[in-house]
């Protein structure tokens, strides 16, 4: 059973070194299966927020894309959270991570964010905790051993991120009707169709909502800035940042309600009309069943993406 579950990642690891070399930086040696899992397990694991209330996955769900269905998550304390969840699929493919940075360019960086930022609180963890947290676990000592040799199984905050990236990279998600009609499979309804020519065409979306994966990885404003989040200007300090978010990818986004980096638009139609485009009723209910066309029902099934088997796998 053991084997047969690290031939099943070996596969993946294969799959995807050429997927994530255009991301990966130069210190980065394409990921072991085994490095992949523990990210896997840790990404499932409660133990990595302070009182054991909260893993990644409690707001990042796999049958949503890795977002969630609300406005905003609050914080393992309690804390009110700030944005909403973004979805996970192709991350590895942006270069700026989160709504509204230009700082945080890699997932390893990135997930200390959730572990140890203050603003929000979310999982309100310390590197002081972590490690001899981890460190207890007689299976997470074998899997660090095992990921991470050059290192002697190291367990720290930079190891335990590094996996946790790793796992990330490996979620990938190009098996969307979208995709399959792109590749010749069956075609998309005809209504799904007429979005597809108004995305692409006369609806200008595709100025922002670019490539693969419907995203320019550029800031944009869409409405002026609220009182409680000026976007970009958070993080710079600078005017003329105000209101700037990052463009959101548009897979599985029919699933990800409610939208915006508030969570303020409750459906897709409201969350078109707040890009201010004059559509009518039509355009927009052909846009929205385009979007539905970019749900990719295998990869939110996906077994290798889902909550591990409690048992350690070594
Ligand atoms: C309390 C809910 C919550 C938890 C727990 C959480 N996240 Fe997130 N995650 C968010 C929110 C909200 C954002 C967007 C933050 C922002 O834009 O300021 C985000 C953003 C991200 C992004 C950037 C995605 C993008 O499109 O740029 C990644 C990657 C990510 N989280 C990974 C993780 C990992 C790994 C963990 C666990 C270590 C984790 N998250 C735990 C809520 C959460
Ligand atoms: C000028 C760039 C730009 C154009 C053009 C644009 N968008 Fe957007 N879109 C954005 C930005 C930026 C956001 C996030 C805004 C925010 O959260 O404040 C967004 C958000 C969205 C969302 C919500 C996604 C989520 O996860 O919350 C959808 C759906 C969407 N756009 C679809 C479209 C469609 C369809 C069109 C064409 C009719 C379009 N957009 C045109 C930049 C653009």
């Amino acid at each position: 059973m053991i084997a047969a579950g690290l031939a099943r990642w070996a596969l993946l690891g294969a799959a995807l070194t050429a997927a994530a070399q255009g991301v990966a930086s130069a210190a980065d040696a394409p990921a072991s299966p085994i490095t992949i899992e523990l990210g896997r397990r840790l990404f499932y694991d409660a133990d990595l927020s302070i009182n054991g209330t909260m893993a990644c996955a409690t707001c990042h769900e796999q049958h949503r894309g890795f977002a969630d269905g609300n406005r905003t998550h609050p914080g393992a304390l309690d804390h009110p959270g700030k944005r909403n969840v973004p979805g996970l699929q192709n991350v590895a493919q942006l270069h700026h991570f989160t709504w509204a940075s230009r700082a945080t360019t890699d997932l390893e960086h990135q997930a200390e964010t959730p572990l140890l930022g203050q603003r929000p609180i979310e999982m309100g963890m310390t590197e002081a905790v972590l490690a001899p947290r981890l460190k207890a676990s007689a299976c997470y000592t074998k899997m660090f051993a095992a990921a991470f040799p050059e290192k002697n199984g190291e367990i720290s905050l930079t190891t335990a991120t590094q996996a946790l990236a790793s796992f990330e990279r490996t979620l990938v998600s190009y098996e969307a009707p979208y995709d399959q009609a792109k590749r010749g499979g069956a075609p998309l309804s005809a209504e799904a169709e007429a979005g597809r020519a108004i995305f692409d065409g006369k609806g200008g979306c595709r100025v922002c909502h670019s490539g693969d994966n419907f995203t320019d990885d550029a800031f944009h404003a869409l409405e002026p800035a609220a009182a409680g989040d000026r976007g970009l200007a958070d993080e710079t300090g600078r005017a003329e940042d105000s209101g700037l978010f990052r463009t959101p990818g548009l897979r599985n986004v029919a699933l990800t309600a409610p939208y915006f980096h508030d969570g303020k638009a409750p459906t897709l139609a409201e969350a078109l009309r707040r890009h201010g485009l004059a559509l009518s009723e039509a355009e927009t209910g052909a846009l929205a069943a385009f979007l539905e066309s970019l749900t990719d029902r295998s990869f939110l099934a996906d077994p290798r993406f889902s909550l591990p088997d409690a048992a350690c796998p070594l």
